[in-house]
């Protein structure tokens, strides 16, 4: 009998207002939908084998909630403008002591101040930053590459 192989599972979080890509502030995040990023990951993972869970949230707690309470092996979130603010989001990110990647489809250093502060960053394998939706597809592709020599 063949053993079941268990897929490795990404959670993908995107933070508060990204839920209105596509009509919200085009010049600086692009036209294209969140309806349009989601499946495109939805299809690299079918390809990629692997498992892939998102939500989008304009809530603290329920990030934290969906952070700490489900299972994953890997986390790709955009906090959105948590990024700069949510000691808890870090907290949530810190108790479960699970890989990260963060995203942000703007360059956050090219920004105003307060956006050049993340309070993810230094808990996170790494950041992509400025690519627009491509910021995903990249964390997507690194987030595989993570799992498969780790995992
Ligand atoms: C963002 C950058 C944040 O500063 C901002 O609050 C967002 C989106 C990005 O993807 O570029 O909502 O995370």
């Amino acid at each position: 009998m063949k053993a079941k192989m268990k897929r490795n599972k990404i959670l993908l979080i995107h933070g508060p207002n990204l839920h209105l890509l596509g009509t919200r502030e085009p010049q600086i995040y692009g036209k294209f939908t969140l309806k349009d990023i989601n499946e495109e990951l939805k299809e690299k993972a079918k390809q990629s084998g692997l498992s892939l869970e998102v939500l989008q949230s304009n809530s603290e707690g329920e990030i934290v909630e969906k952070i700490t309470n489900s299972k994953y092996d890997l986390l790709i979130i955009n906090p959105a403008a948590y990024t700069h603010t949510s000691v808890a989001i870090r907290d949530a990110i810190l108790a479960v002591n699970k890989p990260v990647i963060e995203v942000h489809l703007s360059n956050i250093y090219k920004r105003e101040d307060f956006r050049k502060k993340s309070l993810i960053s230094d808990i996170s394998i790494g950041v992509i930053t400025g690519f627009g939706p491509a910021s995903y597809t990249l964390a997507f592709s690194a987030a595989a590459h993570f799992l498969k020599k780790v995992l």
